[in-house]
């Protein structure tokens, strides 16, 4: 069978429904792959078949998609520690590294994957890579507004000997700078080369004063489920 990326996404995402059981807290990811699987706890909440689920969403989005299935919610606030999370990535790498970020919404995810005992990500196979950055999509960085031009050239500096560019999301036909759920700045650092030293160069990104959060998700994942072409793969940290 061909089955299309869609399919793939949405394969992964309903097996990994199946580690959602009645009376969980759950982060609910953002993006194309997260979205099947919010769909399918609504449907499953519909149907009688999970109770009592309280849902924690990564994004404004993914709290509107919840809302409209009628998926009961809440907040870090009232619950610091989530039974398990779900959500998609741009790249997983051999180690189960991450990055995340490309739909904008890196920080919240941080804030609550960072706070769940498990923490389920679903991919279609195209998001294997070697190593973060690999797949020629960018790594973003989350930053205030001020003098965002000075953060750039100051991320630019620190990952050049890795042929870095640092390039400011935009959006829309004007070129507008991409406003984050948290009213912030990305800038999307494309790296040519393996950095190697992940945590070194994540905590180096952190010090900058103006960065609010980077993309790379750092031995967070505790599961990763992988469709592909010959069918769904389970690998457990
Ligand atoms: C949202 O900011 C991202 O972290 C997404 O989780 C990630 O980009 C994966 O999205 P897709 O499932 O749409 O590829």
């Amino acid at each position: 069978v061909n089955l299309t990326q869609e399919e793939l996404k949405k394969i992964a995402a309903y097996k990994a429904v199946e580690y959602v059981k009645s009376g969980m807290v759950i982060g609910l990811g953002t993006g194309s792959t997260a979205k099947h699987a919010v769909d399918r706890i609504g449907e499953l909440l519909r149907l009688g078949e999970l109770r009592g689920i309280v849902g924690i969403p990564t994004s404004k989005k993914t709290h509107e998609q919840a809302l409209s299935l009628g998926i009961p919610l809440s907040d870090l606030d009232s619950h610091p520690v989530l039974h398990l999370a779900i959500d998609g990535a741009d790249e997983v790498d051999p180690h189960l590294n991450l990055v995340k970020g490309r739909g904008g919404s890196l920080l919240r995810e941080k804030m609550i994957e960072g706070a769940c005992e498990k923490f389920i990500v679903i991919v279609d196979d195209s998001k294997l890579v070697k190593f973060l950055g690999g797949s020629g999509l960018a790594v973003p960085v989350e930053i205030v507004p001020f003098c965002w031009k000075n953060t750039a050239m100051r991320l630019r500096e620190m990952f050049k000997d890795s042929g870095c560019v640092a390039k400011l999301r935009t959006c829309g036909e004007e070129a507008e700078p991409f406003v984050t759920d948290n009213g912030n700045y990305i800038i999307d650092l494309y790296l040519e080369k393996d950095i190697g030293d992940l945590q070194g160069a994540s905590d180096a990104i952190l010090r900058i004063p103006c960065v609010v959060e980077n993309g790379m998700f750092l031995d967070m994942a505790t599961t990763v489920i992988v469709a592909g072409k010959k069918g769904v793969e389970v690998i457990d940290k």
